[in-house]
């Protein structure tokens, strides 16, 4: 048995305390909304896209928030900061709920910033926070893919990790004849409870295969539980597909020398970042805002589609 097949409830497992959200990129797929504005702070229905994904990381019980920024980021800063004058408005308005709102945005977790000078690529993106994160496992998270619901993705794959000592990644299934889009994982089935069949051990991962050339159907999806061990991988990672150091080929690498699951998740995902994915985002989450969902439902029905 090799090492990269071992099963099982590893002792001194540490913690998942910290999470990684890379934000630096250049957004180019949303132009030209984000050409003075990160896409990480274009809001869906009511807040930032960023803010959904800080909500993740708390609701899985992260308490340590580390966001990678780069040049026109500082409003992602902003957003997490104290707004007094903002408060005090508020407040003097009588609009206390709306200030608590405001204030509670800033102290729902402990927040850290690290920037990435040049967007060199994920993979060098999550290498910037190394000094931050430590000798520790921790969470990845796309500032731009949003995944809601009750069980948080990032909370699952934790429980993967907790549970065996290996980094997770999140898949889902994809049309066969849109891999060419995605990552997609080469696994073989590895049930374990309390995952069942949705667990599988990671052989390879192949970047944007033509549907004939797939193993799989199962995409990476923007979710990742990783050891520290992926820092050593990412600096022996050289640049890859569009020159950029890609977290893919690290973990490709971290598969084959340490092991790595994929889990299919519970749950939905929306790649806010392009155009198409953000709109569908805002309608579906339009739809279950409990406040104007109704009003916003009658009112979809009465248009001519
Ligand atoms: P994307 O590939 O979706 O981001 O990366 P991008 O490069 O901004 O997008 P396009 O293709 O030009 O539209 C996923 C996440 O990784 C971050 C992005 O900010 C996004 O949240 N990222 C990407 C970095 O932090 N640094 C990079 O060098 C690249």
């Amino acid at each position: 048995m090799s090492q990269s097949d071992k099963v099982g409830t590893p002792s001194g497992v540490k913690r998942v305390r910290k999470a990684v959200l890379p934000a630096a990129g250049l957004g180019t797929r949303f132009l030209p909304a984000t050409k003075a504005q990160p896409k990480e702070m274009l809001s869906v229905v009511d807040k930032p896209q960023i803010q959904y994904v800080v909500e993740e990381c708390v609701a899985s019980g992260i308490e340590h928030v580390i966001i990678v920024t780069g040049k026109g980021k500082n409003s992602i800063e902003d957003h997490f900061d104290y707004n007094p004058t903002l408060e005090r408005f508020l407040e003097e308005k009588g609009k206390k709920d709306l200030a608590g709102m405001v204030r509670k945005i800033s102290d729902m977790v402990q927040v850290s910033y690290t920037r990435q000078k040049e967007p060199l690529g994920l993979g060098h993106a999550v290498l910037v926070a190394k000094d931050l994160v430590g000798d520790e496992p921790f969470a990845v998270l796309l500032g731009d893919v949003l995944i809601p619901g009750e069980n948080p993705a990032t909370k699952q794959l934790i429980q993967v990790y907790q549970q065996t000592g290996l980094g997770a990644i999140a898949v889902e299934e994809v049309p066969k004849e849109k891999t060419h889009l995605y990552g997609i994982v080469d696994g073989h089935a590895a049930p374990q409870a309390p995952f069942g069949e949705r667990l599988l051990r990671i052989r390879e991962l192949v970047e944007k295969p033509k549907p004939e050339n797939a193993p799989s159907n199962l995409a990476i999806t923007g979710r990742y539980v990783l050891p520290p061990e992926i820092f050593d991988c990412l600096e022996r990672t050289k640049p890859g597909a569009g020159n950029e150091i890609q977290l893919t080929d690290a973990m490709k690498i971290l598969a084959k020398e340490h092991g790595l699951w994929a889990l299919i998740y519970e749950g939905i995902s929306y790649d806010a970042g392009e155009k198409l994915g953000f709109l569908k985002a805002t309608v579906e989450l339009a739809l279950q805002n409990p406040e104007f969902g109704g009003a916003f439902r009658n009112y979809l029905k009465t248009l001519k589609l």
